[in-house]
């Protein structure tokens, strides 16, 4: 039987071995243990990258050794240190020799369809095979129309959407030269210590998966060939998201249950979605680093999942494997490499400059290296860059085109999480007469592009208004009527101790109806290697925020990071708030639009927000333990503060209200292979538009290994008008409710189950199934 998610062939049977409910429905994953060759007809490669296998097989045969080495290696090909437009001719002419040569067969860091096409004349004119080249860029959240960052996208639980702006950044991108992204970072991670949260889609492994799929379709389009796309990246495989005390680049200790569960789903889900290329991570997992993980990359990755794309490993993590103990040198460390795996060396150049030696002295063979010459082949026909090598520059025009800048300002205000509202403070009435607009952030036209915003530097987001940025004060004058009065003061800096300009802001708060505060991280403060111990605003931003409220006037916090942070004294002292993260080039429109009440808050939280940093790690989806906890001492919780979040995954106000009633079960007794069928009404019970994310939730009650309290197994987005009724039908494949045993068998085990529906992951309302063994 195939199942409908995950596009699994499975096999159920009967175990002989009696668990704690009786008989116990196995489900094994039949068709990932058959060993399957990674060769041209793999199952997840699209029948349409299998077209060129026999000119791959001639243009093989013709390549010398150094040839097929060159093809392997990705090379830094930026055009000036600082990024600027503007080419250093002495590295141009360097790196086009590099091509010409056939010595390197893919850069990355090179921008602009002018430069790019000269590289790739220099690789498809006057080399010797005439193999164009992969230039590969960091399009993680826009190209030049910049975008939220990952973690905001998420919120706004809009699938289509998200696949909207992946698409517009590919068309951006490839208009300029860009044939491969890196991304989507499809890392779960529940740390918010960790930079790099900031980059992918938050903790919990189906949304993750989801939303992996929907970048990977808008990157890639319906055609990789096409002028419009560019082959997506799923990175970084797998578990960087469980570094070790949120240290970048740290160890990662994770149980095979964990690994299969919870951090290979959304790799397998962007596999199912076709995407091009995969990178092997930084990191370790349990004593093996993943650029020479045999068993995740090639057992699991090649045989298992059949992936027939092309796999790069990350920067230098080949080489890196030195440090990490477990190659003697760098030869060593290209040997384990592309023996586990990896095809593409990026930037150690370990590769060209080893394996040749490693095949004369027998520790390679050349099949193997032929083997990753033909992934990157593949993936270079199906991109049509043999028919098509050159970009043409008249498309840069669609740089910052007014319709992106549309799809930007729309995620941007779905991207805003209203966590606070007391007594309806927002959206700010007409009769406002006076504002202040406060803190330093309020003003910015940098830090809310946030991480690797590569392209859209502040100077260029904005060249047809001629500022940077949108910042929340330009969104305010540009919204506010001109009768309103507008003040604004910095308060202070980000990250500095100079408490001099608070007193001018508590000032000018005192003097106004209603402040808007705006504090957060700067876009530094996260991202790679940028990590945190502490989750508190950075510098004096805290005593700012607690001298502006001491002011007395209404007030909203605007909290923009690209983490979630500890707001624990705002929650309490500070009627409204909203989390706003890194919003790209729109970020000043797309607060205004939530502030006046023109856009109604959408967004929920992919992210759990701890009190504090001790907290960490702290998600919905935890184990219940011996001792959950109670007003008893003797429980699983803390002196100091309460163990609950500050605020719940999938949380997020609204202007409107919803009601959620009448929930029901197809049947209560469900039977494989078959499905949970779940009905409800969701009411608008307020007096405005607006979007609701209905999050269905499903715990098995009693298993042969603890299940979590809760898990995500669907959601629905929908808009009602006010008064509206809608009847929502979930239907989730019974297939999905498995777990990997003691054994590491994929099993569907039968008893009781609860299922919730609701706003967020601690809604109440629910109901219970039994499942029962199949005949
Ligand atoms: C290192 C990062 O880990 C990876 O995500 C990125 O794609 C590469 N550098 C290339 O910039």
């Amino acid at each position: 039987m195939a199942i409908t998610t995950h596009h699994r062939i499975l096999r159920t049977f009967k175990s002989s071995e009696n668990r704690m409910r009786g008989t116990v429905a196995l489900i094994a994953l039949a068709n990932s243990l058959v060993s399957g060759a990674c060769g041209p007809h793999a199952e997840n490669t699209p029948p349409q990258w299998n077209k060129w296998e026999g000119r791959i097989n001639t243009l093989i045969s013709q390549m010398t050794l150094e040839e097929k080495l060159g093809q392997l290696t990705l090379q830094w090909g930026g055009q000036s240190e600082d990024g600027n437009p503007g080419v250093r001719k002495d590295s141009e002419e360097g790196l086009a020799a590099l091509a010409r040569s056939g010595k390197c067969g893919a850069f990355l860091g090179a921008h602009g369809a002018e430069y790019t096409n000269r590289l790739q004349q220099a690789a498809v004119e006057q080399s010797r095979n005439k193999i164009p080249l992969l230039i590969g860029n960091d399009v993680i959240h826009g190209y030049h129309t910049i975008f939220p960052i990952p973690l905001a996208e998420a919120c706004s639980w809009n699938l289509q959407l998200i696949e909207e702006t992946a698409r517009v950044a590919a068309v951006e991108a490839r208009a300029a030269g860009t044939n491969w992204t890196f991304a989507p970072m499809v890392d779960v991670t529940r740390d918010p210590r960790w930079g790099r949260i900031a980059e992918g889609a938050g903790e919990d492994p189906y949304l993750v998966s989801q939303i992996a799929a929907a970048r990977v379709r808008g990157f890639q389009g319906q055609s990789l060939a096409s002028n419009e796309s560019v082959m997506a990246c799923a990175k970084h495989f797998v578990g960087y998201g469980v570094a070790e005390g949120g240290r970048d680049y740290n160890v990662a200790d994770i149980s095979p249950q964990s690994l299969h569960e919870i951090h290979l789903p959304a790799f397998r889900s962007a596999v199912e979605a076709g995407v091009g290329s995969m990178m092997s991570a930084f990191n370790e997992v349990n004593g093996i680093p993943a650029s020479g993980n045999r068993d995740t990359l090639k057992r699991i990755l090649r045989d298992q999942w059949q992936f027939g794309g092309l796999v790069v490993s990350d920067w230098t993590s080949i080489t890196e494997m030195v440090n990490h103990g477990f190659a003697v040198d760098n030869a060593d460390a290209a040997v384990k490499a592309i023996s586990a795996g990896v095809d593409m060396d990026m930037s150690s150049n370990s590769y060209f400059s080893t394996l040749g030696q490693a095949i004369k002295s027998g520790k390679v063979s050349e099949s193997m290296i032929d083997e990753a010459v033909r992934h990157v082949l593949r993936m270079k026909y199906a991109l049509g860059l043999f028919d098509h090598p050159y970009s043409d520059p008249s498309r840069e025009k669609l740089l910052l085109s007014d319709r992106h800048r549309d799809v930007a300002r729309e995620i941007a205000r779905q991207s805003i999480v209203m966590l606070k509202n007391e007594n309806d403070l927002l959206p700010l009435k007409e009769t406002v007469a006076s504002i202040a607009v406060i803190g330093p952030l309020a003003d910015d036209h940098r830090e809310a592009l946030g991480t690797w915003a590569v392209i859209g530097k502040p100077s260029e987001v904005v060249p047809r208004l001629e500022t940077s940025i949108i910042s929340l004060l330009d969104g305010i004058r540009a919204h506010t009527p001109k009768s309103a009065v507008i003040h604004y003061a910095k308060g202070c800096e980000l990250e500095t101790d100079d408490a001099a300009g608070i007193e001018q802001a508590v000032s000018i708060a005192k003097s106004c109806d209603v402040v808007i505060l705006a504090v957060g991280e700067g876009r530094d403060a996260s991202g790679e290697a940028a990590c945190r111990t502490s989750l508190q605003l950075p510098g004096i931003q805290q005593q700012l925020v607690e001298a502006v409220c001491a002011a007395g006037k209404p007030t909203v916090v605007v909290i923009q990071s690209g983490r979630p942070l500890a707001i624990s004294w705002i929650a309490e002292h500070v009627p409204a708030i909203l989390q706003a993260w890194h919003l790209g080039a729109e970020t000043g429109h797309a607060l205004a639009d939530v502030l006046f009440g023109d856009f109604n808050p959408s967004g929920r939280l992919p992210v759990t927000i701890p009190r504090n940093v001790g907290q960490v790690p702290i998600y919905y989806s935890h184990k219940n333990t011996g001792r959950p906890p109670t007003s008893e001492k003797y429980t699983s919780k803390y002196l100091d503060v309460p163990w609950t979040p500050l605020y719940p995954f999938g949380f997020g106000l609204s202007y409107t209200t919803f009601k959620y009633d009448e929930l029901r079960l197809a049947r209560t007794s469900v039977q494989l292979p078959g499905n949970l069928e779940v009905a409800l009404k969701i009411t608008n019970t307020g007096n405005r538009r607006g979007a609701e994310v209905a999050q269905l939730y499903v715990r098995d009650l009693v298993a042969s290994m603890t299940r979590p309290v809760r898990e995500l197994k669907a959601f629905s987005r929908i808009e009602l008008d006010p008064g509206e009724t809608r009847e929502l039908n979930f239907v989730v494949p019974l297939q999905n409710l498995g777990f990997y045993d003691a054994d590491m068998n994929y099993v569907v085990e039968p008893g009781m189950f609860k299922v919730w529906v609701g706003p967020n992951s601690e809604s109440e309302l629910g109901a219970e199934f039994e499942l029962v063994a199949a005949n």
